[in-house]
This record gives C-alpha cells, structure tokens and sequence, in this order.
C-alpha cells in the first residue's frame, strides 16, 4: 500500500481527495493481485496510478487534465519510470494510445456517465479483466445504501456508468461485485 501518511505530509491534504479511489478501498481489492501491465483510465493525482504499480510490472495511466504534481507523486513514491502518465486531448488520441498497448487488466475510472463508460469498456476490454469503480452508483439520496437506477428515468441516472453497465447490460463475462467497485473478467476456457 502506498504511504498515505507521508504523500500527506508531503503535498498537503489535498493530494488525499476523497475521490481518490485510494480511500474507497482500492488497495484491499487489490490484495494479492499480480498483473504485468495495467491500463488506468483516469488518473486524478496519481493515487490509484502508484497502488496499481505495487501489483504489476508497468502502468500506464491517461487522463483528460494535465497535473504535474503527479509526477512529484510518482518521485516521491519511487515509482518513476515504472509508470507512464499520457494526457491526452481528447478521445481521439486515447483510444489512438490505447489500441497501440498491449495490457492485462484496465482499470476505469474516468467517466462514469453512460456514453463514456460503454466508450472506455470498448476501447480496454480486450484484455479481458477490467476493474470498474463507482459500481454501483448510489442513485438514491434517500437511502444511500439502496442502488436503485432501475427506479429512475435516464436524465437522473448521468453517473451511474458502471452499475447500468454491469447490471444493465450484463457484458459477456464473469462478474464479481464488491462496491464501490467491480470486477468484469471472461474465462478462457
Ligand atoms: C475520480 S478521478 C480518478 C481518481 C483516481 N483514479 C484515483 O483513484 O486516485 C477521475 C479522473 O478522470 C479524469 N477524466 C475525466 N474524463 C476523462 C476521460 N474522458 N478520459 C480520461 N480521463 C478522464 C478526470 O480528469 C479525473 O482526473
């Protein structure tokens, strides 16, 4: 696990955001896993980026917004050179860069919206594990533990990517479910 304590006391508070998948529990999903090379989609400041490297080989992290402190992340860390960080201008040049990689697990968590997650599940799903987070998305402010996106209508339901996706759509492929977060694997057989 990465030294939360001391990114904090490094880059201040902030760098912890708490929609950092870090603080949702990434690292205990990630318990003894093992990849060579990982695609993220959606870096933030690097967080999830550094813990995915402690499981793999290499990461390659891509996001839409340019932060430099992610480098400083990955120095600070001593992760540098075992993790490229692309910013791409659009989704153009990401599926460009993503065709062009050769990975064995994604992990997605840049858009959550519907559109955008069919689109990221398209351009990963080849490698056939893919890690969602903001599965499922809570839907419903008055009970926060129900996730009812069957019970609203589609202009409500704009950040609910991975739950319609997984229980909507149910994509071929084994499905394993531990929110906030998802797994979607096809078996070879
Ligand atoms: C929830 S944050 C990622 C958090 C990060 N994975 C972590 O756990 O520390 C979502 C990120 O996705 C990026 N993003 C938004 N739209 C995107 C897109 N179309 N493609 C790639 N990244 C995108 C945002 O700029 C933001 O940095």
């Amino acid at each position: 696990m990465i030294d939360m304590d001391g990114l904090i006391a490094r880059f201040g508070p902030a760098i912890a955001d708490f929609s950092s998948t870090i603080m949702h529990g990434l690292p205990h999903i990630l318990d003894g896993m093992r990849f060579k090379s990982v695609v993220e989609i959606g870096t933030m400041n690097g967080l999830s980026a550094a813990e995915l490297a402690m499981h793999c080989d290499h990461v390659t992290t891509i996001d839409v917004i340019d932060r430099p402190v992610v480098d400083e992340v990955f120095a600070f860390l001593g992760l540098t050179g075992k993790i490229d960080r692309v910013v791409v201008k659009d989704e153009a040049e990401k599926a460009k860069i993503i065709d062009g990689l050769t990975f064995d697990m994604a992990f997605l968590d840049g858009q959550h919206g519907r559109a955008g997650l069919l689109w990221d599940f398209a351009l990963t799903r080849r490698c056939g594990c893919l890690l969602f987070h903001d599965y499922p998305k809570v839907v419903n402010p008055g009970d926060p533990e129900v996730y009812g996106w069957r019970q609203y209508p589609p202009e409500l339901l704009v950040g609910d990517g991975a739950g319609f996706l997984l229980d909507g759509i149910v994509p071929a492929g084994v499905i394993e479910r531990h929110p906030p977060f998802a797994w979607w694997r096809v078996i070879n057989a």
